[in-house]
């Protein structure tokens, strides 16, 4: 059985003052219940893992280089996170893709980086809406996840994120939601691959709050989500962090 899984992306927010919100969202994760993970900015993983300690919450980041150390001002490795307090790391987020110009290759490349560091790649796909409106979402995310997802791993996340859906209030159908999950599912199974397809969570991304959350999680071959805004409170994160537990 696939593990849930209730990830937060933080993006560029969060300060010390946001640890206390930070030690609230612990208090929901419970040994019996979904995975909930926080990515908080990585000025923040070492001091966040320190608050998580003792309770169940794993701390993540938000992107790491494809080497271990070396000549590459501003950028952290995946051995870094490893060493911060980081199990996971969120690979080829969109906004990486269109603000860092990062290829399908890269997002491999960093996501063999991570798992050599014993850190969990969630390797991010999704299309446009001008990709979607084209009728190329399938073949886009089909493009992205062959050019992103190394074959060696044992032990990955996929999250689906519809650019067009993130930060925008925006959310997909029910249908368009299980068609590319479904999707994904059967292709990363058609890969020859060390991972299992059935046993890889796909998490949702994009626009996912307490209101509609529930719905989310009711479609087939949706494992969790991957949440930016609707992180950053334990007050909003709760009720989806309890709608993933209660989905069947
Ligand atoms: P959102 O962001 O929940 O604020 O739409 C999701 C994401 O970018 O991971």
């Amino acid at each position: 059985m696939r593990r849930k899984l209730a990830a937060g992306n933080w993006k560029m927010n969060g300060t010390v003052e946001d640890l206390i919100e930070l030690g609230q969202i612990a208090g929901l994760a419970a040994e019996d219940g979904p995975t909930v993970l926080i990515c908080p900015p990585a000025t923040l993983i070492s001091r966040a893992a320190d608050a998580a300690r003792g309770t169940m919450l794993a701390i993540g980041g938000q992107d790491c280089h494809t080497a271990g150390s070396g000549a590459h001002t501003g950028d952290i490795s995946a051995l870094m996170l490893r060493d911060a307090g980081a199990t996971h790391v969120i690979l080829g987020h969109s906004e990486r893709r269109a603000d860092h110009g990062e290829s399908d290759t890269l997002v491999s490349e960093k996501a063999v980086a991570a798992a050599a560091a014993g850190v969990a790649p969630i390797i991010c796909v999704g299309e446009t809406l001008a990709e979607r409106e084209a009728g190329e979402t399938l073949a886009v995310v089909g493009t992205q996840l062959a050019g992103s997802v190394p074959r060696s791993l044992t032990d990955l996340v996929i999250a689906y994120e519809p650019v067009w859906a993130i930060g925008t209030g925006k959310v997909p159908t029910m249908a368009q939601i299980a068609e590319v999950h479904g999707f994904i599912r059967a292709e990363l199974g058609k890969m020859s691959a060390a991972f299992s397809a059935e046993a890889t969570p796909i998490l949702y991304g994009g626009s996912v709050k307490p209101g509609n959350a529930a719905e989310i999680f009711a479609v087939a071959d949706v494992d969790g989500a991957l949440v930016g805004g609707a992180s950053l409170k334990a007050a909003d994160f709760g009720p989806i962090v309890a709608a993933l537990e209660a989905a069947a």
